[in-house]
């Protein structure tokens, strides 16, 4: 007879042993799971200290690598792939030396190097360079006073080189312009327009020039006045101050 009751109370003793067994484990796993997890995220993702118009810039791969910390390098295009055109910038033209001064900016794309090409007219261009991938500006000599040029940097990597339109797209052309300023307004492609003013001596010399000529014309028409009066006597010399009629002309 006390076989059923007996069997009874240790199944509800099983079970009641069972619950208080259950519920501490369930918040012991919650917190290992975010004792896990919380070192996972490596901090906020931060741009690298890159600025793509700073002269002795290193380039935003080799600051990636180098870091203590991982940082970003948005828009980098493929090595695999040629650069994009890099950005022509200010142009500044020092007359007295003939030279100028370029700078550009670099393009999302990682680049080994740069050079400049120069176009005076028509003829194949001069080439400066090779510069190493930190450099943004450079400087041309031996520029003509009063000379007009077309400059484009070009950029290069492993995988070919970007394109320079040169002088034949107006040195203001580059694949993306399509909402560019002007003509007045900077270039917004590889290249631009280097003119160089005329030296201000050379502008005095020609003067000089224009005046010891005229000066030397009036002397040369005085003489040959002169002789030619005395030679021939000139008994019908007209009086000073009238001169010969002169012909009307029509009216262009
Ligand atoms: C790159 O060229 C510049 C200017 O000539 C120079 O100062 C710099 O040391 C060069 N950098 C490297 C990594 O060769």
């Amino acid at each position: 007879m006390p076989g059923p009751p007996c069997l009874l109370w240790l199944l509800l003793a099983v079970a009641f042993s069972g619950v208080p067994r259950a519920q501490p484990l369930a918040p012991q796993d919650f917190g290992e799971e975010e004792e896990e997890e919380a070192p996972r995220p490596p901090g906020p993702a931060v741009l690298c200290d890159y600025d793509r118009c700073r002269h002795l810039q290193v380039p935003c791969n080799e600051l990636q690598s180098a870091g203590p910390t991982a940082c970003l390098c948005p828009g980098l295009s493929s090595p695999a792939l040629p650069p994009a055109p890099p950005r022509l910038g200010d142009v500044h033209v020092v007359a007295e030396d003939g030279s100028a001064e370029v700078r550009w900016c670099a393009p999302a794309s990682p680049v080994h190097r740069y050079w400049l090409l120069l176009w005076e007219g028509g003829g194949p261009p001069q080439k400066s360079g090779p510069f190493n991938a930190t450099v943004r500006r450079a400087e041309l000599k031996g520029l003509k006073p009063g000379g007009a040029y077309v400059v484009c940097v070009v950029a290069a990597n492993a995988a070919g080189e970007s394109g320079a339109p040169g002088p034949g797209a107006g040195g203001q052309a580059s694949e993306g312009s399509a909402g560019s300023a002007g003509a007045g307004g900077p270039a917004l492609g590889p290249c631009g327009r280097v003119v160089v003013p005329p030296r201000p001596q050379s502008l005095v010399h020609a003067a000089v020039g224009v005046g010891a000529a005229l000066a030397l014309l009036s002397c040369g028409a005085l003489v040959w006045h002169f002789c030619l009066r005395q030679r021939c006597g000139c008994p019908r010399a007209p009086p000073a101050g009238i001169g010969p009629p002169r012909s009307p002309r029509p009216a262009s």
